[in-house]
């Protein structure tokens, strides 16, 4: 399989991240193109191409464009979801790094399809180099009259406002970034309404991932059939993989949606020396792991759902045999219960008493009845709590305990953690 990086092209080069350099690649043709274009046509145009959100959901991004009210006088944002703060996932902050103005230009021609002039860039709070070369990336391209007003003498005004969140997870649940954008508690809003109509300052709002929004001038330049002959069925174009954990080279890998972890593995070299798959995450920690069962499953949408997963954020997080799974899924839910916003009760409470019990399995206190609990609790949050964010916490639970229940009772019977703490240790510093 042959495949030329798209999204990636030009991160080996050392001005990969000026206007200079993206300009030299062809950087902003794409904005010229679109600008002589309808915005209609290019709301149809990303429709056709079958791009879906990379943020997770995979919803079709075309379709959310059109969702927005035209003709309603009223003004409609763009905002694009840079918070990227799901453990494993780690493909948005390498994007905006190495090559900030395809953002930038995603920008610009998205937020001319959906008649806005306004644009905000929501980044996660913890990363200052990013959020310091957005800063630099978005003032570059108004000096260049890529934004701002009459935009290459096309009549289209933009502002672009680069946002630094203060660094809680929960801010990349869409509705709790429009809250913190606004200035308030980031925290989930009731729906319906939707962003769609009620979006930022209560008008029609579109909210994408950094990588949905990159892809976009590709789209224009290539053409939707072109991206559409990459990637599976339902599932099109090409995307970034990111593979972490205890695999000999880890980090970004494009490619056309579709790719199974076995093909990932061969590129990137494999599992480290000596040691085997034991499980890993298909799209960050929210998604139920598979095992080494599913190493031949196609990576899209649809059949990483029919496995049993999902497809989420493609951050392939890889876990090989010294890896206690009671212990990993344990750090994950201390998170979750960290992270929790505590707006509602399922979430607020039931992580909380998830650590409870999984600190007590862990430790080789546990109890079949813990066990029992453990699930009943998982139970009674999913599809229960007001976001997401309650739902994923479960995912590491249920799966593990499908996957590995031995491995839990053997830490009662057991009493206590079969596995070497040291080569744990090796864990932290091969995923950091
Ligand atoms: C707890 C939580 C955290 C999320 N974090 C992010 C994030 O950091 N980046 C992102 O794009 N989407 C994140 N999402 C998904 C967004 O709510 C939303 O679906 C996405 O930004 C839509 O963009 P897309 O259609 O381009 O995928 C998160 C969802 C939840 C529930
Ligand atoms: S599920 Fe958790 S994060 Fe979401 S609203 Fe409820 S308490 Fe907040």
């Amino acid at each position: 399989m042959t495949f030329t990086p798209v999204l990636s092209a030009g991160w080996g080069d050392s001005d990969s991240f000026t206007l200079d350099g993206y300009t030299r690649r062809g950087g902003y043709d794409a904005l010229t193109k679109a600008l002589a274009m309808d915005p209609d046509a290019l709301i149809s145009l990303v429709k056709e191409s079958g791009l879906r959100g990379r943020g997770g959901a995979g919803f079709p991004t075309g379709m959310k464009w059109g969702f927005i009210p035209q003709g309603d006088g009223k003004p409609h944002y763009l905002v694009v979801n840079a918070d990227e703060s799901e453990p494993g996932t780690c493909k948005d902050i390498p994007l905006m790094l190495a090559n900030p103005h395809v953002l930038v230009e995603g920008v610009a021609i998205s937020s001319y399809a959906i008649r806005a002039n306004h644009a905000f860039i929501y980044v996660r709070g913890e990363v200052t180099h990013v959020v310091r070369r957005l800063q630099q990336a978005v003032a570059d391209a108004y000096d260049a009259g890529h934004l701002g007003k009459n935009i290459a003498g096309s009549g289209y005004d933009l502002d672009v406002v680069v946002h630094a969140g203060a660094g809680a997870y929960i801010c990349g649940e869409e509705t709790a970034l429009l809250d913190s954008l606004e200035g308030y508690r980031g925290q989930p809003r009731l729906r319906p309404p939707f962003p769609a109509t009620h979006g930022l300052y209560g008008a029609p709002t579109v909210i994408n991932n950094v990588e949905s929004i990159a892809s976009v001038p590709a789209i224009v330049l290539g053409g939707a059939e072109w991206f559409a002959s990459m990637g599976t069925e339902k599932s099109k174009g090409f995307t970034l993989y990111s593979l972490s954990g205890h695999v000999r080279n880890p980090g970004q890998f494009e490619g056309p949606l579709g790719l199974t972890l076995r093909q990932l593995l061969d590129l990137s070299g494999g599992m480290r020396e000596g040691r085997t798959l034991k499980f890993w995450t298909p799209g960050g920690s929210s998604t139920p792991i598979l095992t080494d069962a599913h190493l031949d499953v196609p990576l899209d949408y649809e059949a990483v759902g029919a496995a049993g997963s999902m497809l989420g954020t493609k951050a392939l997080q890889c876990f090989d045999d010294t890896t206690c799974v009671v212990r990993a899924v344990l750090r994950w839910t201390e998170f979750y219960a960290h992270e929790s916003c505590g707006k509602c009760t399922p979430c607020r409470e039931g992580t909380y008493w998830m650590v409870q019990i999984l600190a007590r399995l862990e430790a080789g206190d546990g109890t079949e009845e813990d066990l029992a609990t453990l699930l009943d609790t998982c139970d009674n949050i999913l599809g229960r709590a007001f976001c997401a964010l309650g739902d994923g916490a479960t995912s590491p639970i249920t799966s593990a305990i499908q996957y590995f229940r031995d491995e839990f009772v053997q830490h009662m019977t057991g009493k206590g953690c079969p596995f070497d703490p040291v080569a744990s240790t090796v864990f932290a510093a091969a995923s950091s």
